[in-house]
């Protein structure tokens, strides 16, 4: 009953000549959003070029970061209410990337979600472990005060529209997937915790992505795992045809 989502997360990646050439690329051969959502989250100078290209196809856009207040004087962030303005379905918050280089702290993850819904957009939360977290054993805690932290105040209802990421730290980027049975271990942890907090009509509506060196050899094994219902991915996403392998792995 959940739709499947596969976000590409570009990071710092691609200018917008780039950006519309993938498009272009991928567009007519993506699978039926209601089959599986495909999206491409992109730095805000790509945003332009990336809703254009979309227009009009199965694509949909996120952006990879915004700022909680909708305008002032705020030099050098993005606002949510302009990138719903621009036509964005998403925005991908609390990236360990954004938590560790920038400081984005739960709090802020949390005033986030709330400025993305009160502007009609859905946030991507990301969560998850540093390897030193998940050796000492604390992996499951850590996960669950994120998750936890990242939803104050938001209802039941927002929690079933939203997507949560579990990206384990020492996975991004290094090759090292974690196991299919790893990440479904953890995803489930992250039900387990929207169902504590809320119900299980929630727990069994939004949605969970794993993150973390997915590529077209192992999306098909994490998205079999029960808990699994999506990936969130950098570095297979940026060729054209390694993202179309991905986003059509059913
Ligand atoms: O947000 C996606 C991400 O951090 C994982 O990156 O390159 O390991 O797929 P990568």
């Amino acid at each position: 009953m959940r739709t499947p989502i596969i976000a590409g997360n570009w990071k710092m990646n691609n200018n917008p000549a780039q950006t519309t050439e993938f498009v272009n690329a991928v567009k007519n051969q993506l699978p039926d959003s209601d089959k599986v959502e495909a999206v491409i989250a992109a730095p805000a100078v790509d945003l332009p070029a990336l809703l254009a290209a979309a227009k009009g196809s199965n694509l949909k856009t996120a952006a990879e970061n915004c700022y909680f207040e909708d305008a002032g004087a705020f030099t050098g962030e993005t606002s949510p209410k302009v990138l719903h303005e621009m036509g964005v379905d998403y925005i991908v918050i609390g990236h360990s990337e954004r938590r560790d280089y920038f400081h984005e702290t739960d709090s802020d993850v949390n005033k986030k979600a709330h400025a993305i819904f009160k502007n009609d957009m859905l946030p991507i939360i990301c969560c998850g472990e540093s390897l030193e977290t998940r050796e000492a054993g604390n992996a499951e805690t850590w996960v669950q005060e994120q998750v936890t932290a990242a939803l104050k105040d938001l209802s039941a209802e927002q929690v079933s529209s939203l997507v949560i990421a579990y990206e384990p730290i020492w996975a991004i980027g290094t090759g090292k997937t974690a196991t299919s049975e790893q990440a479904q271990e953890i995803c489930h942890i992250v039900r387990e915790t929207v169902k504590n907090l809320y119900d299980d009509v929630t727990a069994q509506k939004v949605r969970i992505q794993y993150g973390g060196s997915v590529k077209p050899a192992n999306v098909k094994e994490l998205m079999a795992k029960p808990d699994i219902d999506g990936g969130l991915v950098g570095g297979a996403s940026l060729d054209p045809q390694s993202y179309l392998q991905l986003v059509n792995y059913q």
